[in-house]
């Protein structure tokens, strides 16, 4: 039996309905919770403005904490033949409690309802991408200190070029993660703001209190030209996706430097046997599959932006249902993200890094700039000491002093990692968020 919410009396063609809900009933599923809350401001809203009676709101609240408690449970679940979350949670009202059910839409629209669902949801789910950030950030820094001393050759063009460290490898992804969480943190503020009252997207003829709403839901802010707040489905959607975007351009980079330096001719970090996959036919191999899956993970979740762009690209002003379909790309991605990034301090929290890799005769001209700098410091005017140096390259002559002394800000011997660790803990106090939601939600 098919139940729609705005059934005038005539049934839809089955193809049309499967067409036009698409995912929406397993995809909502994630949207329920928040869903009921935001019915729960409406109706304490409407209770004020006299659309409600107490009585009737009395009635009303307990049912929807009922349907909450069920949502925490497992239990809930879209019906077939009903659209949406939206759609189910008013049909068990209505089912639970009569015709007082069906009070509760006045002055709303899916349109918003989504909307607020939405924001809601993406709220946590950047604050859950924050906090895995955060935990890799913390992880990488970790390792940096650890491994401040020990060198490795620096790459340019892929040729060997200048000293480097691990403290300073480790250390670039962590103040890089630093500016991805920027942009979660501008997503964030973009999600934070309350489009409810929008309705069908031109507002309504009551007297809706959209501070009130904004207040129950612990927004920041809200969207207050009701055509901007419809707007704002597709350019929350497309700041989230920027955000997702960054950190997975960070983690996919990280990625393919660790599977690029585990590969053999390398060898400057390995992990124990049990967090590497094998081959089916050389007996020998200790192949990084992890940092592969991270890396093309990583590299399709930067497609999002582009994804969403081409999706709402000179739609028509006002709701198009073809906002539906950002759901089935952006719900995946965030899990996504957030299951390489644990799994990236995971497995980074057992990597090996290889100690005296910079003695081997093949990193020898990586020391040139080193011995030029200390002619310079002896009174010899750089051009002069590049070209001594590079006779001596060019004679076969040069042996390298292996001495390197970096001192300034961010550099090999400083790599001022107290300092990246106060800009992370200044944006996250900036955040305007309490904490992180529970694991597992
Ligand atoms: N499933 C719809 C969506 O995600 C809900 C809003 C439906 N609104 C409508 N006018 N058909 O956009």
């Amino acid at each position: 039996m098919k139940k729609q919410l705005w059934n005038k009396g005539f049934q839809p063609d089955e193809l049309i309905e499967n067409f036009t809900v698409g995912r929406d009933r397993e995809l909502d599923l994630r949207l329920a919770r928040y869903d009921v809350q935001g019915s729960m401001a409406h109706i304490r809203m409407l209770r004020e403005i006299g659309l409600l009676t107490q009585e009737e709101l009395d009635t009303l609240l307990p049912a929807l904490e009922e349907i909450a408690a069920e949502i925490e449970r497992g239990e809930f679940r879209i019906e077939d033949g009903v659209e949406d979350v939206h759609s189910q949670v008013e049909f068990m009202l209505t089912d639970r409690l009569g015709d007082l059910g069906k009070k509760i839409h006045s002055g709303r629209s899916r349109n918003d309802q989504v909307l607020v669902d939405l924001k809601l949801f993406f709220r946590d789910e950047l604050k859950r991408i924050a906090y895995a950030v955060e935990l890799l950030f913390n992880r990488l820094l970790e390792l940096s200190e650890r491994h401040k001393d020990v060198l490795m050759p620096g790459y340019t063009h892929l040729q060997v070029a200048m000293p480097s460290s691990f403290g300073l490898w480790f250390g670039a992804y962590a103040e890089s993660l630093v500016d991805d969480l920027q942009m979660v943190k501008a997503a964030y503020c973009i999600a934070d703001q309350n489009p409810l009252g929008s309705a069908a997207g031109y507002g309504s003829s009551f007297p809706l209190d959209r501070e009130m709403t904004t207040r129950l839901l612990g927004f920041a802010d809200l969207h207050y030209n009701v055509v901007a707040a419809q707007m704002s489905r597709g350019k929350t959607e497309r700041a989230l996706a920027a955000a997702v975007a960054a950190v997975a351009s960070t983690l996919g980079h990280l990625a393919m430097d660790v599977c690029m330096w585990m590969c053999g001719n390398f060898g400057f970090v390995s992990f124990p046997d049990e967090l590497t996959t094998g081959s089916s036919i050389m007996p020998h191999k200790k192949n990084p599959d992890v940092f592969e899956i991270m890396r093309g993970k990583c590299n399709r979740l930067q497609a999002l932006p582009n994804e969403l762009a081409l999706l709402t690209a000179n739609l028509p002003l006002g709701y198009n249902r073809d906002l539906q379909l950002m759901k089935d790309i952006v719900f995946p991605a965030t899990d996504e993200l957030v299951d390489c990034l644990m799994t990236a301090d995971f497995m980074l929290g057992q990597i090996r890094v290889k100690e005296g890799i910079t003695d081997d005769v093949k990193y020898d001209y990586m020391f040139t700039v080193e011995d030029v700098n200390r002619l310079v410091l002896e009174g010899v005017p750089f051009r002069d000491a590049y070209r001594r140096i590079g006779e001596m390259v060019q004679r076969g002559e040069y042996k390298p002093t292996r001495e390197v002394k970096h001192t300034h800000l961010g550099s090999i011997g400083n790599p001022a990692n107290d300092r990246i660790r106060t800009k992370m803990e200044n944006l996250l106090s900036g955040f305007n968020w309490e904490g992180y939601p529970a694991p597992g939600e």
